[in-house]
């Protein structure tokens, strides 16, 4: 029996204990910091960050719940009809109230995909790899033609290139593809590195990335391949270091990757977006389901996430920046975004898990930074809760294929692998 189940079968009053235990992590700091060294990182640059990090997540009235023994929760709760006055915290894992947009169904992909990755050139779509099942991964690219709104072009990737959580940024002809997961379930990255000329569709290897990354934060800025963040070889410990390599054209101009400032949170699952000269970093987590040990399959078993809002951000000064965080913390963004009308959209992902089911939570909203004001709005609801989705922006459409949905409009948990395509007219 798990503990929540222990609990619920003890107590009837179990609504009250929520509000209680929500209470509770009112006092966050302590159990935030507690979840920040649980992950052992231990450079001091880490733990002087996260405060930085805690204050954001406070302000933006985010909060996290502490681990809590049934015990100590009975004689908490005990303590707290005494004294505690009850008092409302958000709940970040609810969805917002956003206003309806029209969707129209469009073809479909050609295969289901999850942790997929997708590159917009003008009007094509470029849509690579990700899982088909957690048994089955794909290895080839499926393009989208958004003037005809037709699947146009399959091609393969190289066998040696990674096939989920692929790190992917593109100058408008190359594509990299740095670093990603090998193989299906919980298998370990690869360090190995690739660029695709998108005119004559021929791969290139590029200088393999210092050490393998699990879905890092990959962008092109200032004629440098930027990778930062992700999770190291285990797929679950947050990786904080930050490389660039010298790029021109589908070649590297360095024999080498380049250390570069570490960012102040690591994780998987970001959208990172270079905008007005500027290199943002949205959203993520810290930690990932891993590989059960000693499976020979490299079965995926579930760990202890953290999802955040944090955005960060570079500019001339090269010093990472905190700005405004997201509405509530959301992971699984790293491709569900486009630039509009100087605003970020980002569609959809995860958020953190229900305090008290403990399940994981998708999120069916729309939402714009806009980067004028540095802030933040919920603009529409998706058509379902959706992960890892794939986002364009054509010609006034707003468009979305692939990821995981929601089980229902009641029922925020994951379950489908999608291969619909969906757009919506946008004006903002
Ligand atoms: C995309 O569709 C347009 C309109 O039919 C067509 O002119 C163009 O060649 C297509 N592009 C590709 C790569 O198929
Ligand atoms: C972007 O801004 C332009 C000019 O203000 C406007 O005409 C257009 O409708 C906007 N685009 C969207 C998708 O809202």
């Amino acid at each position: 029996m798990s503990r929540f189940a222990q609990y619920k079968h003890k107590h009837k009053h179990t609504s009250s204990k929520l509000v209680f235990l929500l209470a509770c992590a009112g006092l966050l700091g302590v159990a935030l910091f507690a979840d920040v060294l649980w992950f052992s990182s231990s450079s001091s640059l880490y733990s002087s960050l996260s405060i930085a990090s805690n204050w954001a997540l406070e302000k933006s009235g985010i909060f996290i719940v502490p681990k809590i023994s049934t015990k100590e929760a009975d004689k908490a709760t005990e303590d707290k009809k005494k004294r505690v006055p009850e008092r409302f915290v958000s709940a970040t894992f609810a969805d917002l109230p956003a206003p309806d947009l029209q969707w129209e169904r469009l073809a479909s992909a050609p295969v289901p995909r999850l942790d997929g990755a997708a590159i917009q050139i003008k009007n094509l779509f470029y849509v690579f790899a990700g899982y088909g099942t957690l048994d089955y991964v794909h290895s080839h690219v499926d393009v989208y033609n958004f003037t005809d709104n037709t699947w146009c072009v399959r091609f393969d990737m190289p066998k040696e290139m990674a096939h989920s959580h692929l790190g992917v940024a593109s100058d408008g002809r190359y594509i990299y593809v740095v670093s990603g997961q090998y193989g299906p379930q919980c298998r370990r990255p690869t360090a190995k590195t690739f660029v695709l000329d998108t005119e004559t569709r021929k791969w290139q290897t590029m200088p393999q990335l210092p050490a393998p990354r699990y879905a890092p934060a990959t962008q092109l800025w200032r004629g440098r391949l930027h990778v930062m963040g992700g999770s190291k070889e285990n797929r679950h410990t947050p990786a904080l270091e930050h490389w660039s390599i010298a790029v021109k054209d589908g070649k590297a101009l360095e024999k080498q990757w380049q250390t570069e400032i570490p960012i102040p949170r690591g994780g998987p699952h970001r959208a990172t977006v270079v905008v007005n000269d500027r290199l943002l970093i949205i959203g993520g987590q810290e930690g990932d389901f891993m590989a059960k040990p000693g499976s020979p399959i490299f079965k995926c078993s579930r760990r202890l996430e953290v999802v955040y809002g944090d955005v960060y951000m570079l500019d001339d000064e090269m010093k990472w920046k905190i700005l405004p965080p997201m509405p509530k913390p959301i992971s699984h963004i790293e491709f569900a975004w486009v630039i509009m009308n100087n605003s970020i959209i980002i569609t959809g992902g995860t958020t953190e898990k229900h305090p008290v089911t403990k399940k994981i939570i998708l999120v069916g909203e729309v939402f714009q930074f806009h980067l004028d004001s540095m802030t933040w709005t919920v603009i529409g609801k998706l058509p379902f809760r959706v992960k890892t989705t794939l986002t364009g922006f054509w010609d006034g459409w707003l468009y979305f294929t692939s990821g995981q949905r929601d089980r229902g409009p009641d029922n925020p948990q994951p379950k489908k692998v999608i291969k619909e395509l969906y757009r919506t007219k946008l004006s903002l």
